[in-house]
């Protein structure tokens, strides 16, 4: 068994050993944010989005980028590398870093930088549909801020899990789809138009979510952002979500509700489609350059 390897501020120890101070501030005030990437074939999956967004997380809370940004594109190569991952995630985690416990910032405190990578097995091209469960947004005002506060995503994770749910779709105070407690959401409606949520502060502005509204153009299929109920989802002819470890994921059940026999539509089919065969010419263009 090869052991795991993690990054901590520099220096890459052994991932049983890996840990950070007591008084980091991610640790005592959730002061920090992160990004999670999938790996594809050994390569970094829309990595410049996530790379853009940890910027954009880390200026909103004024940390600043514990290392310049080509070099935290190396580490991450690295980690790839070190941890043999050829499909997986990695994860890296930007605190405000260790100082005496005091609520506003300290005036001297390095930020703290982690780094993890993990093998995991993502469902293929023909995945079956998953199921969702809802329940009230219980989340602070600036969701766009990819921040480490996961306490409210955590709560609606063990509540889809008990109800043996795949995700919690979490509902604003007017009965609105924000989005999934780790994803974001989408239907399809009965007259073929693509609907997600427009990205302000409500939600995270998702970086596969992204690449799927480029999808969706390139592919001729029109599309809205806009709020859409739960009752809207649950007549909807198809739902998905969408983050980084699940690509397109259909969804076929909210709350009980049925929208389809387990099957992933036809709109999903073509997006999920559209991911991997992007995600396979981004490894292939990797290997001609390799070999070149
Ligand atoms: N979650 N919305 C929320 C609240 C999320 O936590 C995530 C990502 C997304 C999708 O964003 P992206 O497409 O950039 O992954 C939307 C990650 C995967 C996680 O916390 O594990």
């Amino acid at each position: 068994m090869m052991s795991r390897i993690a990054y901590v501020n520099g220096r890459y120890v052994p991932h049983f050993e890996a840990s950070v101070h007591v008084e980091d501030r991610g640790f005592q005030f959730a002061d920090g944010v992160y990004e999670v990437v999938a790996v594809y074939k050994g390569q970094l999956i829309d990595e410049q989005g996530h790379l853009d967004r940890l910027e954009r997380s880390l200026d909103e809370l004024r940390i600043a980028m514990p290392l310049a940004r080509a070099a935290l594109a190396q580490i991450l190569r690295r980690m790839v590398r070190l941890n043999l991952v050829r499909e997986g995630l990695v994860y890296f985690q930007v605190t405000r870093g260790v100082a005496p416990r005091d609520f506003p910032f300290p005036f001297a405190a390095a930020p703290t930088l982690v780094i993890t990578a993990r093998n995991k097995k993502f469902p293929g091209r023909d995945v079956k549909a998953v199921t969702v469960i809802t329940t009230p947004d219980q989340r602070w005002a600036r969701r766009d801020i990819k921040t480490v506060a996961l306490l409210p995503a955590t709560l609606a994770k063990q509540k889809a899990k008990e109800a043996g749910a795949f995700e919690a779709w979490q509902v604003d105070a007017d009965g609105y789809v924000t989005e999934g407690a780790s994803s974001n959401a989408w239907i399809v409606t009965k007259d073929n138009v693509i609907v997600t949520r427009q990205a302000d502060h409500n939600i995270l502005r998702g970086i596969t979510r992204m690449a799927i509204i480029e999808f969706a153009k390139e592919n001729g299929f029109k599309f809205e952002e806009r709020a859409f109920s739960v009752e809207e989802a649950q007549n909807a002819r198809e739902a998905f979500v969408s983050s980084a470890s699940t690509f397109v994921m259909p969804v076929w059940k909210i709350d009980n509700v049925a929208i389809s026999n387990g099957e992933i539509g036809p709109v999903g089919k073509t997006l999920r489609d559209a991911y991997f065969d992007a995600m396979d010419q981004l490894a292939n263009d990797a290997r001609t350059r390799s070999t070149d």
